[in-house]
């Protein structure tokens, strides 16, 4: 299982249904595709939202989390497990008793929201690896407006090992990609 996700040095996480920094930063896309490669995507509804078609088309089989009944299952043609996780320690329990044949031999990335990455960050040892990219802006303070705490993200420093950071300038932003796995 591996959760993946990006915030300002803030916090930042996300700002009225899209990224603070707006459109995604270059640089953190093409690690986050490699990160997630071959895997099943696992998101709340908003995350889902707020891919664009092109990317939500992307994906043969997607988890999507809800607390609303099967209202979005097969929405758009496209393969859906959508599960009321109210209980997100059972989060491996729920994954392994999906329906159509998925199993813990398949491979998830959680990528958001908000509650989703919070939870995550309190449960990484179901993780064997996490990506994680932190959004420097030059010349404005990121909006504040959903924010997952910087004590939570460091947890990640203490948990896992071989840290192996990217940095990345452009116009507007520093960026630093780390990837986080297990010995
Ligand atoms: N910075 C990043 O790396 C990153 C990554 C992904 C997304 N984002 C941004 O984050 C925003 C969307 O995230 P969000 O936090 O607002 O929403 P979200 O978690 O993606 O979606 C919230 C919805 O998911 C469902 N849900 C969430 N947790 C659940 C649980 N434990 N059990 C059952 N259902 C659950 C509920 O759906 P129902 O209402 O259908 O019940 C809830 O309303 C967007 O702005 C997006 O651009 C940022």
């Amino acid at each position: 299982m591996r959760l993946a996700f990006a915030t300002g040095i803030n916090g930042e996480f996300a700002n009225n249904g899209s990224l603070p920094w707006g459109v995604p930063i270059k640089e953190d896309m093409n690690h986050f595709v490699k990160f997630c490669a071959n895997k099943v995507m696992v998101m709340g509804y908003k995350t889902w939202l707020s891919l664009p078609e092109t990317v939500q088309k992307k994906y043969k089989t997607l988890v999507v989390f809800t607390r609303k009944d099967d209202t979005y299952y097969n929405f758009k043609g496209l393969k859906f497990i959508v599960e009321n996780m109210s209980q997100f320690e059972s989060f491996i329990e729920f994954l392994s008793q999906c329906e159509d044949g998925l199993d813990q031999k398949t491979e998830y990335c959680v990528i958001g929201g908000a509650g989703i990455v919070e939870s995550s960050l309190k449960h990484l040892e179901i993780f064997d690896a996490v990506l994680h990219t932190l959004v420097d802006p030059k010349e404005y303070e990121l909006p504040h407006t959903q924010t997952i705490s910087n004590s939570l993200i460091t947890r990640l420093d203490t948990s896992f090992k071989n840290q192996d950071p990217f940095f990345y300038e452009n116009d507007n932003f520093s960026i630093t990609v780390t990837e986080y796995y297990r010995n």
